[in-house]
Parts: C-alpha cells; sequence; structure tokens
C-alpha cells in the first residue's frame, strides 16, 4: 500500500490522477476504470479533464464502470449515478457514454435488482475487469455502499444504506426522506479484483475513517481495511485526512522513492 500525503486537496486530486493515469496506461486491450461518485473524486475528474485537454490522456477508448448506484429512483433522476457519472465523468474526461456501465437500480422488485446485480458482474468480467478503481471512503468506514458488516468477499448485490450514509447524502437531496434506503453496490470481492485501486479522500470528517481502515484491523467492521489486501492500493490524502496515521513519517520516507541503480 502507498500512502501519498499532499499538503491541499487540489494536489492530492492531481497526485490520484498521475497514479490514475499510470494505471490505465499499462491496461492491456482498452482500458477499463472504475468510477467512484460523491465529492471526493471531482477533484481527481477534474485533472483527468485536464490531462485530456494538454493531450497527455485521452478516454476515447476507455471503458467507464461505476461502483454503484441507487435504488428505486426514476431513469434520468439526476442524483442517480448514472446521470452524475455522464456530468462529472463523461462530459468531463470525453469518456463515451455508451461505455459507461452502471447498474440498473431502477428495476422493479428484489428478483430483478438480483437479477441486474449479477448482470453487472457478468459485464465487469466480459470487459476483463477493471483496470483502475476510484474510491473515495465513507466517515463510517465504507466503501463502495458496502456498509460495516458487509462480507469480505462479496460481490455485486442489493444492500440496504446505513443511517449515516443517507444523512452524509442528504445534501444532494431536498432531504432525508429523499436519500434512497437502499443501492446496488460492487461488492468488497468485486472492488478487490480490480488491478489498482486509488482512494481519495480529503478533510477532518475522514481522518479517523482512514486511520481504521489503514492502520486498524482487517475486518468487515470496517469495510474499507480490505485495501490492506490489495496488492496495488494507492491512497491519496491531504494532510486534514492524514492526521489520525500513526506510520505518518514512514509513508513519506517510502514516497520519496526506490533508490537510484
Ligand atoms: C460513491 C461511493 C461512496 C463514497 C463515499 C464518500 O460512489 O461509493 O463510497 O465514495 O460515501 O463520499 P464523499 O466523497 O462524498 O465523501
Amino acid at each position: 500500500m502507498e500512502v501519498l500525503v499532499s499538503s491541499t486537496p487540489d494536489e492530492a486530486a492531481s497526485r490520484a490522477a498521475e497514479v490514475v493515469l499510470e494505471g490505465l496506461a499499462g491496461a492491456d486491450g482498452d482500458p477499463v476504470l472504475g468510477l467512484a461518485t460523491g465529492s471526493s473524486p471531482l477533484g481527481l475528474y477534474r485533472e483527468l479533464g485536464r490531462a485530456v485537454q494538454e493531450g497527455r490522456a485521452d478516454f476515447s477508448r476507455t471503458h467507464g464502470v461505476a461502483l454503484d448506484e441507487y435504488v428505486g429512483l426514476p431513469p434520468g433522476h439526476p442524483e442517480g449515478y448514472r446521470q452524475v457519472l455522464l456530468r462529472e465523468v463523461c462530459d468531463v474526461v470525453g469518456l463515451d457514454p455508451e461505455r459507461l456501465a452502471v447498474p440498473d437500480g431502477t428495476v422493479p422488485d428484489l428478483a430483478a435488482l438480483q437479477r441486474a446485480a449479477a448482470a453487472y458482474e457478468q459485464r465487469i468480467r466480459e470487459l476483463g475487469g477493471v483496470d483502475v478503481q476510484v474510491l473515495g471512503i465513507g466517515a463510517n468506514g465504507h466503501l463502495g455502499f458496502n456498509e460495516p458488516g458487509s462480507a469480505l468477499t462479496s460481490r455485486t448485490r442489493v444492500k440496504r444504506l446505513s443511517q449515516r450514509t443517507r444523512q452524509d447524502n442528504a445534501r444532494f437531496f431536498t432531504g432525508l426522506d429523499d436519500v434512497p434506503t437502499h443501492c446496488l453496490t460492487q461488492g468488497l470481492g468485486t472492488i478487490l479484483a480490480a488491478r489498482r485501486l486509488v482512494l481519495v479522500a480529503t478533510g477532518e470528517a475522514k481522518t479517523e475513517a482512514v486511520a481504521s481502515a489503514l492502520e486498524g484491523a482487517l475486518t468487515a467492521s470496517v469495510p474499507a481495511s480490505v485495501l490492506q489486501w490489495h496488492p496495488d492500493t494507492v491512497v491519496c490524502l491531504d494532510e486534514a485526512a492524514a492526521a489520525g496515521l500513526r506510520n505518518r513519517a514512514y509513508y513519506d520516507d517510502a514516497a520519496a522513492g526506490l533508490p537510484e541503480r
């Protein structure tokens, strides 16, 4: 696990963008980029857009794969993650909307949702797996919408959102009552199958969750602790999010690079 601490959220976003581009450059065939929503990756997506404008990146052949989707919002709802990713990723980096896969949370009942979850896993397999998965972390340690207690080997499925997550996300809706109660989310096992994981976390609301995830026990109680299990995880933090880390001095030394040969 590499932990890169930057002095500002903007700098963390720009380092995360470089790590994402490097991971996609190593892809075999058309690259597959896993996409989180929420506030944390917005700066990273803007940086990727800048790289495109500067001619350093091209997403025209990239496939985008959403991390999760709400259940029960009508098709085209502006806060549904398909619409969010169209606005915040496709429009910004030039990813083809036809190449954006999002689990279908609009279907009518549990059996149909379970079929949608299985179809989503199948789609990821057809694409050859995810090359780089962008992630944020919930203040309660969730990853995707895998809430505390999620099985470490779980695959895409329907999950109930925790009250904490619904409260945190109420800012995107007119009020708490409008926040969906359920979602479809890639499982922790699905996320772990990506070839590289890039987590972005900034601000003091994330300090505790980041410390538990990176330096606490590997446990379903802190779903983001599975980052410790993955052989290629890069964590991009600002100072506030990194403030609870005990091994900070070592991360900074390690980030200084490998010795010259
Ligand atoms: C979003 C997602 C969530 C968020 C997390 C942090 O697709 O899966 O895990 O990454 O809730 O949200 P923000 O970045 O808004 O603090």
